[in-house]
């Protein structure tokens, strides 16, 4: 592999000594950045994702605008689901929209797991125009929803509070439940081994909702899925597990050779170093509502946390993905504290 010029994103998730920490920030490309704004008028989401110049082009924004020391490809966890042939809409002022969601035992064996390569070829195609693009600079992060998150998706058929249908889903049918995740967790591990061939330098696993489930429950439906798919991997890539909202699960989490772990902000870094032993690099957690306060107390906050964590085994990043009309000015001084680091 090429040397990537910027080392500090992979340096950190190997636990080695840095200058300073690496940043990037969940949802970067995208959402509040006028440029990207501009995009989203003219085409719609799906298109953005399916057409790799769009996709290349929407990840380069925040490189040069932010700063980061990482970027991630433009795309989104539901195309697993579309690859397995369930048709997902993205809504406008809504969000994922599916009509006909998992329901019975039928649905589930009907379920693709074939032809990753052919139906996600857009995915591939954009990662190697993005690494075309990134010419080195620095390192490209690569992405899937875990299982637990994509059921969530693929039974409630729509973004909810609490994946009430997806719970009950589960707990009325666990055998039907982990064959539907079984299967997401296979088609995941192809699709981001053919991810990792196709350039990107580190993968990072979102379980956006593992924070739905207690901790016995997280047990049965999402820690299995997560520690299969990063035991396929990490020997060929870093791999960095974002379980939000279970703080219950860092420890175990430490134990699987992940590269790092994810947190949001609603843990602090002692808890976080203690749960996970000083074992892995962890990445996190300024609360993304935060970016909306006045420079100075971002400047104060974010020398806080980077004092909180130490400069090692940490990336900084937010606790979840930048909001909508987040200032582009405040997102840049955020980066700016960190590279003033030292
Ligand atoms: O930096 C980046 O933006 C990279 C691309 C990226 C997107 N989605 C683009 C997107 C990434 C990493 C994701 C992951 C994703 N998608 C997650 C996990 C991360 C998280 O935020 O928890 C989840 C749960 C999804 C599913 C999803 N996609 C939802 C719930 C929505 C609608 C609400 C929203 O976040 O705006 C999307 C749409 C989506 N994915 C948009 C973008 C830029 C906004 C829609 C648009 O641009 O038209």
């Amino acid at each position: 592999m090429s040397q990537i010029k910027n080392p500090l994103f992979l340096k950190a998730l190997k636990g080695e000594t840095v200058s300073r920490p690496p940043v990037w920030i969940m949802r970067q490309a995208g959402r509040y950045l006028p440029e990207f704004m501009v995009l989203k008028n003219k085409y719609d989401f799906f298109t953005r994702c399916q057409t790799p110049e769009l996709a290349a082009e929407i990840t380069m924004m925040p490189i040069k605008k932010i700063g980061v020391d990482a970027a991630i490809l433009f795309s989104d966890i539901l195309v697993i689901p579309q690859a397995m042939g369930v048709n997902v809409e993205m809504k406008n002022n809504f969000g994922p929209y599916i009509e006909f969601p998992i329901q019975s035992k039928s649905d589930v064996i009907n379920l693709n797991t074939q032809n990753v390569e052919d139906h996600l070829n857009y995915v591939f195609e954009a990662i190697k125009l993005t690494k075309d693009a990134l010419n080195n600079e620095i390192p490209l992060i690569g992405f899937a929803g875990s299982p637990w998150t994509i059921l969530c998706y693929m039974v409630q058929g729509s973004g909810s509070r609490n994946f009430d249908k997806a719970k009950n889903f589960c707990f009325k049918n666990p055998e039907l439940a982990q064959m539907l995740l079984s299967k997401i967790t296979m088609i995941t591990i192809e699709y981001l081994k053919l991810k990792i061939k196709a350039g990107v330098d580190a993968i990072q696993i979102f379980d956006s909702w593992g924070g739905v489930l207690s901790h016995s429950d997280y047990q049965l439906f999402s820690f299995p899925y997560i520690q299969q798919i990063t035991a396929a991997l990490n020997k060929t890539s870093p791999v960095i597990i974002y379980p939000k909202g279970c703080w219950h699960a860092l420890s175990d989490y430490s134990k699987i050779g992940a590269s790092a772990i994810g947190l949001d902000w609603t843990c602090s870094a002692r808890n976080a170093r203690y749960l996970t032993q000083n074992n892995v690099t962890l990445q996190g957690n300024f609360d993304p509502s935060r970016l909306f306060s006045s420079k100075k107390t971002i400047i104060s906050q974010t020398k806080q946390m980077l004092n909180d964590f130490g400069k090692d085994k940490y990336i900084v990043n937010l606790g979840h993905g930048i909001l909508p009309n987040t200032p582009v000015e405040n997102v840049q001084a955020f980066v700016e504290t960190i590279k003033n680091f030292n």
